[in-house]
């Protein structure tokens, strides 16, 4: 702190950063004018330690659709997760997509993107299936979808250790597959001999992505279906056995079917939503209630958005990677989670683009852990603006900064960075006082009550870079809103 005089007034220059300084017009003696302390303390009605003990909200995120439209990033997202980051609030990833391991899905979205994406922070279609390794460990599981050996390899980063893949059956049987003539030569590159396929037991198939060879892979989860014991090429005789529960179907020790992914379409860099995982498994009813005269249920486990429990799983992972968030701050001498452990997680927003996978879900989801879950519907993917949506969201937003920006102020969540006052907004106002001395004053939470007696007000910023900076601590870095939310909540006409 460095003081110079000017006739009766002295000035006094705090240092808040290396490239930013703020003018405190103080009155020289027995002025009445706060103590700095004072002043400081009314900017920030609450220490830190404080703060921690509030509830907090977080976010879930959809990703396609919302942060990216194939491989192009939509406008926003970056900026509105650094955001995030600065202000401390939690939020996870809850995508439909998947085909990589976490570690590798978060890394190609952080590079996209170009922000930092923790792998702990990043749920995926399959990731639930994390908790199937206990029950298929050391048993013989088929994975579908994704390209050459893609999925084995992050089943087997997952725990399973002894997965096979349609190409693996179709280099044992060559003439499995009906029409080779396109994709024999993926199959024979990628598919893998194994010894015992003819005799072992295949006790559960994994859909984890959109298959490249439906017509491969229909055929393959078909014949498994009507098998015997699971051992391909087998068939059971007890199919169509009508004194058998479901007319025989399925009880003769078939593999167990799960899906990791509902969803019927996705947006990509086509100008209409393609197929997705969904549409497969729309496929194999089809063909199933031909095959079993519409006698037999199929039976089989689908997880993915807007599955409980897809929103179950997501919920878990938000909540460790919101304690881990609070370890680390409290390490670093933080502002939230101090040394109490993580604040409760009061409301969780789900920001989606698609009405009957992120929106329904979050609707109706009832959290485990006693929080609320809300929807935002984005315009930027599958659900096209103006039109009626099959399930209604809390919030409608056009993109990603939107709806974050929503979200943040229905919350009346200030931007200031690193704090978490709620009910709070952060002003800036110049002052002219009596003596014509002009000084700056920041209020956080409308703390201004007194603002008559300090005299006329020149300038009123709300919730602006500048009035941000006006009450930022000075053990923070320079803070700039992104440009879209700082239009949207400049104070206009001031
Ligand atoms: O269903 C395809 C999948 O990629 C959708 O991903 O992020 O919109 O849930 P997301
Ligand atoms: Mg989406």
């Amino acid at each position: 702190m460095a003081s110079s005089s000017s006739s009766s007034k002295t000035y006094t220059t705090l240092a808040v950063s290396d490239n930013m300084s703020r003018k405190v017009c103080t009155r020289a003696a027995g002025g009445g004018t706060p103590h700095l302390s004072t002043m400081i303390k009314q900017y920030f009605p609450e220490t830190p330690r404080e703060s921690a003990q509030k509830s907090t909200i977080a976010f879930a995120f959809d990703i396609d659709g919302v942060f990216v439209k194939g491989k192009d990033p939509l406008p926003g997202g970056a900026d509105t997760l650094r955001l995030l980051q600065r202000l401390k609030i939690p939020y996870i990833f809850l995508t439909n997509g998947g085909g990589l391991t976490e570690k590798d899905h978060a890394a190609k979205v952080s590079s996209r993107l170009n922000v930092d994406i923790d792998p702990d922070q990043f749920v995926q279609s399959h990731s639930p299936f994390h908790d199937l390794v206990p029950l298929y460990r050391n048993r013989r599981i088929l994975v579908i979808g994704g390209e050459g050996d893609q999925i084995r390899h992050v089943a087997e980063a997952y725990g399973f250790n002894d997965v096979i893949t349609s190409s693996d059956l179709f280099v044992e049987w060559r003439t499995l597959h009906p029409f080779p003539e396109v994709s024999a030569p993926h199959h024979s590159a990628h598919g893998r001999p194994t010894p015992d396929l003819r005799t072992k037991e295949i006790a559960a198939i994994l859909v984890w992505s959109s298959s490249r060879d439906w017509c491969l892979d229909l055929q393959v989860m078909h014949d498994l279906l009507l098998s015997s014991g699971g051992v391909f090429g087998k068939k059971s005789v007890k199919a169509g056995d009508v004194t058998l529960p479901n007319n025989g179907y399925l009880q003769d020790n078939q593999p167990k079917l799960y899906f990791s992914n509902p969803d019927f379409e996705w947006v990509t860099d086509y100008h209409q939503p393609r197929f997705a995982q969904g549409a497969i498994r729309e496929c194999l009813e089809g063909l199933w209630r031909y095959s079993t005269k519409g006698e037999a249920k199929l039976e089989y486990t689908s997880i993915g958005k807007p599955s409980e429990a897809t929103f179950m799983y997501g919920e878990k992972i938000l909540k460790r990677f919101h304690e881990k968030m609070s370890r680390i701050q409290a390490m670093e001498g933080g502002v939230s989670g101090g040394g109490g452990g993580a604040t409760a997680i009061r409301t969780v927003y789900m920001i989606g683009d698609n009405p009957d996978s992120d929106i329904v879900g979050a609707n109706k989801y009832k959290s485990q852990m006693g929080a609320t879950w809300k929807s935002v519907l984005v315009e930027t993917g599958v659900y096209q603006a103006g039109t009626k949506p099959n399930h209604q969201p809390t919030y409608h937003a056009r993109g990603i900064a939107d709806a974050v920006r929503l979200v943040l102020e229905k919350e009346r969540y200030n931007y200031l960075e690193g704090q978490n006052i709620m009910e709070a907004r952060v002003y800036l106002k110049v002052y002219r006082d009596q003596e014509g001395c002009d000084y700056k004053a920041g209020h956080a939470n409308n703390s201004d009550s007194d603002s008559s007696k300090k005299g006329r007000i020149l300038k009123d910023r709300t919730n602006t870079d500048e009035s941000i900076e006006a009450v930022r601590p000075p053990r923070f870095g320079k803070l700039m809103l992104p440009a879209a939310l700082r239009q949207k909540t400049a104070h206009p006409g001031n």
